[in-house]
């Protein structure tokens, strides 16, 4: 990473800045290992990488990397298969969800099918662990593969949860650990891995990517009913078309008139859309996204706060950064 030591990081494009050079490397990688001679993968992945999408984890992991003052290379490869994995669970998250929209396009279940979208999806998936075999590194190994198993828990976890009103603010957490939170710890982790870091900084580097994993997913789940198509670059509503229980809706349920409440049950009992705007209105009048919002704001400043565990560079104070966007974020 080409940075100056004394670069003053005041706003995410000063953040994308420093982690520019890296996120270059990173960005030829992923062309350069999504190659296959079977024509259909070519064009899913070259569909659904190339329609962007933040590349929050991957810069995560390189910026971690930078604040344990890693030198080596092993960040770039590490980095570009991270986004794989997460790349794999969107095309398969998007066949589960049944969604249509991603990233501003059409999902590509949307375009090719389900078992086109799952398919590619675990040749993804594969491919990040043929990256990861590259490393020849046991305790890197045995991190990811404990995270991927952990985040299909949360998958499966997530779909005995659809359709039930009754579901905890807890068993919410549950979810949301394991199918965003892990993903977002095992890339700041291996940052401090990388860098042979001991392990108090590797724990503190994990704690503070698992709490802005869950302020990530609070905040998504937000704009979930908040945001709007062309902004997002996903539909709205689409949780609540799948009744999954998210956050606005259970504390709304919780903190509802009983008529209100009621028809917040009956809309996550039967999912669809029919009812999307008084579900709205009557998420908005319980006060359920200010406390969202205000859920999603501790887990960002408890993410910072963990930050103290190391030695200050423009890179530490990105990840401090990126801990406040994660929750202001627009898309
Ligand atoms: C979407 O992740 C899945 C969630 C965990 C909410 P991102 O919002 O990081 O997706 P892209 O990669 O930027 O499209
Ligand atoms: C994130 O959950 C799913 C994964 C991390 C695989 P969502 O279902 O909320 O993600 P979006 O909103 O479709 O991006
Ligand atoms: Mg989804
Ligand atoms: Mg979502």
């Amino acid at each position: 990473m080409l940075l100056a030591e004394n670069a003053e990081i005041r706003s995410f494009a000063d953040v994308q800045a420093l982690a520019a050079a890296d996120m270059e490397a990173v960005n030829s990688l992923i062309r350069q290992r999504l190659a296959s001679n079977v024509v259909l993968i070519n064009q899913i992945s070259a569909h659904i990488i190339g329609s962007g999408g933040k590349r929050l984890r991957p810069m995560l992991h390189l910026l971690a990397a930078r604040a344990c003052a890693y030198r080596g290379n092993g960040h770039v490869l590490l980095a570009a298969l991270i986004e794989f994995i997460h790349t794999s669970t969107l095309l398969h998250d998007d066949v589960v969800d049944e969604s249509d929209l991603r990233r501003g396009r059409k999902t590509a279940n949307a375009v090719w099918g389900n078992a086109a979208s799952v398919l590619v999806g675990d040749f993804l998936y594969s491919r990040s662990f043929q990256m990861m075999v590259e490393l020849d590194d046991m305790r890197i190994m045995r991190i990811l593969a404990d995270t991927t198993n952990r985040i299909a828990e949360g998958e499966v976890l997530q779909l005995l949860n659809i359709g039930n009103a009754d579901t905890t603010e807890q068993a919410y957490l549950d979810v949301i650990e394991r199918k965003t939170a892990v993903l977002f710890s095992a890339a700041t982790r291996l940052g401090a891995v990388l860098a042979g870091l001991p392990t108090e900084q590797e724990e503190a580097l994990a704690q503070y990517g698992l709490d802005l994993g869950y302020a990530f997913q609070i905040a998504d789940d937000v704009l979930d009913y908040v945001s709007d198509a062309d902004t997002l670059g996903k539909n709205i509503g689409d949780d609540l078309a799948e009744g999954k229980p998210t956050l606005p809706v259970i504390h709304a349920i919780a903190h509802s008139s009983a008529g209100q409440a009621a028809s917040l049950r009956r809309a996550i009992e039967s999912g669809g859309l029919d009812s999307l705007d008084n579900i709205i209105a009557a998420i908005r009048d319980s006060g359920a996204i200010e406390h969202a919002r205000s859920r999603a704001e501790h887990y960002a400043q408890a993410a910072r706060s963990t930050l103290s565990a190391l030695p200050t560079s423009p890179a530490r104070d990105a990840l401090s950064l990126l801990a406040d966007y994660s929750v202001n974020r627009s898309s």
